[in-house]
């Protein structure tokens, strides 16, 4: 048997503090508590799930998380300093977000839409651009240098001068998330990234989501998909109307009895029967056949 000790905290890089704390986080509009008393953390390293059926609050704790929303109460911290209620200067202190109905310059191009979410990171101030110096075409270089690399990471490369509204939906997409990357983040958060996806696509997001951490950027994902969740998640946590039900592995998630009458509704009295139980596997046979067709 092995003992753990643990070093003194001052000693500890900055790392070892969640990238991520929401402590106590409500959000009312007027009578409805969207969002109630909500604690979540993120580390280093974790890509985390936030499920829920519709209307649960997901997309406005995210919003809160952002500072386009000032929670009613609580407080949201990012590697243990507080952050203000302004989205520029969250996506600054380092988290950067993608929006359930895609938020894209739709007439800028690829490229040009990755080049606005460099914008927090670049300190050309307005002077430097105005006369385009040597100092500010140094920048403006290594800010589209850095731009096609996530175009590479992202699988757009070849679109770089096409119009962001010509792209597919699946495609515009993979660009807010390239967009949301161009900030930087140490924690990206990612509102339902394979809606309208083909299953092809949902696989090609899962490995980016999946190279996102590996670069060192933390993720937390909202999805409908529970397969997506499932396979990708280290932690997920259940939120429904408002509050959050469960947290836990994957697997403990899955097999929460609240979580499943929570998406189902209350079930029949007693255990389903053999009919039933035979239907279910008849159809996971059929999908499972379907997809690798
Ligand atoms: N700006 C707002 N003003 C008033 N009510 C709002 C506002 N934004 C969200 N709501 C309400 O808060 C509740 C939570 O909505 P939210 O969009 O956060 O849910 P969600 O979990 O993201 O749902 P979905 O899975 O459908 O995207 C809903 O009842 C919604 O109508
Ligand atoms: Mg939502």
């Amino acid at each position: 048997m092995t003992t753990t000790t643990h070093t003194a905290p001052t000693d500890a890089p900055p790392d070892d503090r969640p990238r991520l704390r929401a402590a106590g986080v409500t959000m009312r509009f007027g009578g409805l508590t969207a969002v109630h008393n909500v604690d979540l953390e993120v580390y280093a390293g974790e890509i985390v799930g936030l499920i829920g059926p519709n209307g649960a609050g997901k997309t406005t704790f995210f919003n809160c998380l952002t500072g386009l929303y000032v929670p009613t109460e609580g407080t949201v911290s990012y590697r243990g300093t507080v952050l203000p209620h302004r989205s520029h200067l969250v996506t600054q202190a380092g988290i950067a977000r993608t929006f359930q109905n895609i938020r894209l310059f739709a007439n800028m191009t690829v490229l040009e839409n990755v080049l606005v979410g460099r914008h927090t990171r670049t300190s050309e101030g307005l002077f430097s651009a105005l006369l385009r110096g040597p100092r500010f075409r140094r920048a403006e270089r290594e800010s589209e240098e850095r731009a096609l690399e996530l175009l590479r990471f992202t699988g757009l490369e070849g679109k770089r001068d096409q119009l962001a509204r010509n792209l597919p939906y699946g495609e515009q997409r993979k660009l807010e998330i390239a967009r949301a990357l161009a900030s930087e983040p140490g924690l990206l958060l990612l509102d339902e990234p394979t809606a309208g996806m083909t299953a092809g696509e949902t696989t090609a997001t899962r490995e980016l989501v999946l190279a996102v951490r590996e670069q060192g950027t933390a993720v937390l994902v909202i999805e409908h998909d529970m397969r997506f969740i499932f396979n990708l998640c280290d932690r997920v946590a259940v939120l429904v109307q408002g509050e959050k039900l469960v947290e836990g592995s994957p697997e403990t998630v899955q097999n929460d009895d609240r979580v499943i009458a929570a998406y189902l509704g209350t079930p029949f009295e007693g255990e389903p029967g053999e009919a039933e139980i035979a239907e279910v596997r008849a159809a996971e046979a059929a999908d499972r056949e379907g997809g690798e067709g």
